[in-house]
């Protein structure tokens, strides 16, 4: 990845901006709720770190990890939960926070995994979401940004480990 171009795509400050304003949506919408906020690692880490701070209601905060096999950029919709959630969520209200929808199978894997232990209700909030890449129907309920097409790293998002501590959100492409 190194020596592959990045650009900006969304800076800090938009970033900042975004998730203050998702921060406000998600608190209206949960108001004297009980909500369990779900942050799916290790994409979404610093998204779910940063969404909680811009509510204003309280939460409760639990994390799975997810390994999808891919092969460089493309998902193989193979996918294995690798760490669950320690917090019940029978008749709660959970929000899982997800760093990117794509294909979207790996939230429909989660969501049917979610749904089988009864919470209340169940919504998702992605950070981006790429519409035109579904390869089966998923709807986010919360979204940050959407993108068309192209690989991203920064604030959380990786490319084969890379690039996740990068502050901003970098749009990597072939050229050098
Ligand atoms: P889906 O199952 O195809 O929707 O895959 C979603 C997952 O693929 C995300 O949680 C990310 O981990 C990964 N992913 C998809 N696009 C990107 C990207 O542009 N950068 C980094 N990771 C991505």
């Amino acid at each position: 990845m190194e020596t592959m171009k990045k650009s900006v795509l969304y800076s800090r400050e938009a970033i900042r901006q975004r998730v203050l304003e998702l921060g406000e949506e998600v608190s209206k919408a949960y108001e004297n709720r009980e909500l369990v906020v779900i942050g799916v690692l290790k994409g979404a880490f610093m998204f779910t770190a940063d969404l909680v701070r811009a509510l204003s209601i309280p939460c409760r905060i639990d994390f799975v990890r997810l390994a999808s096999y891919r092969a460089g950029t493309e998902t193989s919709g193979r996918i294995e939960l690798t760490k669950d959630i320690e917090i019940p969520i029978a008749g709660k209200d959970v929000l899982v926070v997800e760093d990117i929808v794509d294909t979207g199978l790996t939230m429909k894997f989660l969501e049917e995994n979610l749904k089988a232990r009864n919470p209340r209700s169940l919504k998702v909030c992605a950070f981006i979401d790429k519409r035109l890449r579904r390869k089966v129907p998923f709807e986010a309920d919360f979204v940050g940004f959407t993108m068309d097409d192209g690989f991203v790293v920064g604030y959380g998002l990786d490319f084969d480990e890379q690039g996740r501590f990068l502050p901003d959100v970098c749009v990597l492409s072939q050229e050098k």
